[in-house]
């Protein structure tokens, strides 16, 4: 038995770095994976991996700012799956995203960000939860940053966002026995990291508590956990998972 065992999980931006580390490492638990991305090819390709390795994943094309896309998700997993029973949300604009100051960044550039990488977890969480309560209960991961305790523009503020609304679903879903908890990643060597950050990330690198870059595979543990019923009583938890870059007193 794997520790996701026959759960249904959503995972969203999964068709490439910490989402498809996230799809296949759940798969290999026994989860029924969600691959949930914008990127069809890539998304596609990710759940016939997991497949060709004997687990069970299905792509499905989704927005995740846009509350029908995240509505006719929910019809097509069930349709398939019969119900959901964890949403991971970690889909988000990163890669590519435009560097500028809150105070001169382009507001409809502002606005497209943030509904995507702060209003997109509220989006899907609204679309899936009636199915997880149907289940009984479950899990809810939202992926944060460790930005969100840095200086980082509008993607740490979005962040700081993610916290927040992870302590309040946590609070409003606790009844319907659903956990909501997020994930702090550090610097994490992502073809969207090599992008963004290049050679800065090698100065991150010196002062992390352990000298070296996450991997995508080092958030899984977490996830997992969160995701599982051995966390069957945490809640509303930011778990940073970033070689000691941070720490909360
Ligand atoms: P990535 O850019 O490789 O993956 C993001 C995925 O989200 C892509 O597959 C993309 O197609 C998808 N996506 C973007 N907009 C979407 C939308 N509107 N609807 C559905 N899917 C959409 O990023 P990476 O590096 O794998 O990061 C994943 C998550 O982890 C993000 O939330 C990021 O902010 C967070 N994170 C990453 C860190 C890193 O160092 N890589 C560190 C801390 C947090």
């Amino acid at each position: 038995m794997g520790r996701l065992q026959d759960k249904v999980i959503v995972v969203t931006g999964a068709a490439q770095g910490i989402g498809e580390a996230y799809a296949k490492g759940f798969a290999a638990q026994g989860a029924k994976v969600v691959v949930a991305d914008l990127n069809t090819e890539k998304g596609e390709l990710v759940a016939k991996q997991i497949e060709a390795d004997g687990g069970s994943a299905l792509f499905v094309s989704v927005d995740v700012s846009s509350a029908e896309s995240a509505a006719a998700l929910v019809e097509q997993v069930v349709a398939t799956y019969g119900g959901i029973d964890g949403l991971v949300n970690n889909a988000a604009i990163y890669g590519a995203m435009q560097f500028d100051l809150l105070i001169t960044v382009d507001w409809d550039y502002y606005k497209k960000f943030m509904s995507v990488n702060f209003d997109g977890a509220l989006v899907m969480t609204r679309a899936v939860y009636p199915e997880i309560a149907k289940r009984g209960g479950g899990s809810i991961v939202n992926q944060s940053s460790t930005a969100a305790y840095l200086y980082s523009g509008f993607y740490g503020l979005a962040k700081s966002g993610i916290n927040g609304l992870t302590q309040q679903l946590a609070h409003e879903l606790g009844g319907q026995r659903i956990r909501v908890n997020a994930i702090a990643p550090g610097p994490t060597d992502t073809e969207a990291t090599r992008t963004q950050a290049g050679d800065a990330s090698k100065e991150l690198v010196k002062n992390l508590a352990i000298k070296r870059m996450g991997k995508p595979e080092d958030m899984v543990g977490a996830a997992t956990f969160l995701l599982s019923d051995e966390s069957s009583w945490v809640t509303g938890q930011i778990v940073a998972v970033d070689g000691g870059q941070t720490f909360r007193p």
